[in-house]
């Protein structure tokens, strides 16, 4: 993509003439200035930050001041990109008033582009009232993360045929409530390209095949900064942890053994005024 601002109308421009879509997720300035310097189309500050920065066990825990002290991070880093802020478990779920005005908050104390929200037909009249608040929504269905434990936990969906139905029209009412695209997590690879099919917006998977408008991965994930566990949709590009780890015990090696700091690191003073200080402390 350019080099310019990436908005939502050139991420439905890129389906329509069949590029594929990049995205990743970032959760502080230096991740958001990474992602920017890659050139990637769309950054998602997700609520996954509970998981793999926070440490929690899984999202439901984030609330809306971790993301909008998250989203202004990424924001102040990510200038191209497309920034979409997630919104938290029971942020939008509570009544549509509430999916508003968090909605709201995101964008406005956030300063991120867009917003992204679980749920499927069941969420189509929440997500119809975002948009006509002038608030563009990305739609997450699929395996939707913070009700994992409604779903059985962390599980492919999708798998029979009325369940892969009931995805698609998920897609097809998200489509209608008016979102400028479809996050679709773990589904079988084939049904990704069916729903991809189904609905003239992106469909940007993850754990959905190669057959859907786009990726997005998350980048503690895919970097291997995240110690926990590896989904199998992740492909792992480095091993950054090693590399950090290294760095640590060199650092911690190097103090210990008084190599660090060199005089490289360390500030000079004039042998006149050191001369001067002993001076004044014997004396
Ligand atoms: O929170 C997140 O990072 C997400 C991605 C898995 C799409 O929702």
């Amino acid at each position: 993509m350019s080099t310019n601002k990436v908005t939502v109308l050139d991420v439905q421009k890129a389906k329509d003439e069949g590029r594929k879509l990049v995205m990743v997720t970032a959760y502080d300035y230096p991740f958001g200035l990474l992602a920017d310097k890659a050139e990637v189309d769309i950054v998602l500050v997700g609520d996954s930050l509970g998981m793999v920065v926070m440490g929690l066990e899984g999202t439901v825990e984030v609330n809306m001041e971790h993301m909008i002290h998250h989203i202004k991070a990424v924001v102040r880093g990510c200038k191209g990109p497309l920034v979409i802020g997630d919104m938290p478990f029971m942020s939008y779920n509570t009544s549509i008033r509430d999916a508003i005005i968090n909605a709201g908050r995101l964008m406005k104390e956030g300063g991120c582009d867009a917003i992204k929200l679980e749920g499927g037909v069941d969420f189509a009249p929440t997500v119809e009232a975002v948009v006509k608040a002038g608030i563009p929504v990305q739609g997450h269905i699929g395996l939707t993360p913070q009700t994992a434990s409604a779903l059985g936990g962390f599980k492919m969906q999708g798998r029979d045929a009325m369940a892969a139905k009931k995805i698609i029209d998920d897609a097809k009412a998200l489509e209608d409530a008016g979102v400028f695209s479809i996050i679709l997590e773990a589904v079988p690879a084939p049904l990704g390209q069916l729903v991809a099919e189904a609905v003239r917006v992106p469909v940007i998977g993850i754990g959905a095949g190669p057959n859907v408008d786009g990726q997005v991965l998350v980048t503690h994930d895919m970097i291997g900064l995240f110690d926990k566990f590896v989904p199998k949709f992740v492909k792992q590009y480095t091993q950054i942890r090693e590399t950090i780890l290294e760095a640590l015990k060199q650092y911690k090696q190097e103090v210990q053994s008084v190599t660090f700091p060199g005089p490289e690191h360390s500030f000079k003073m004039p042998d006149e005024a050191l001369e001067q200080l002993k001076k004044m402390i014997h004396d």
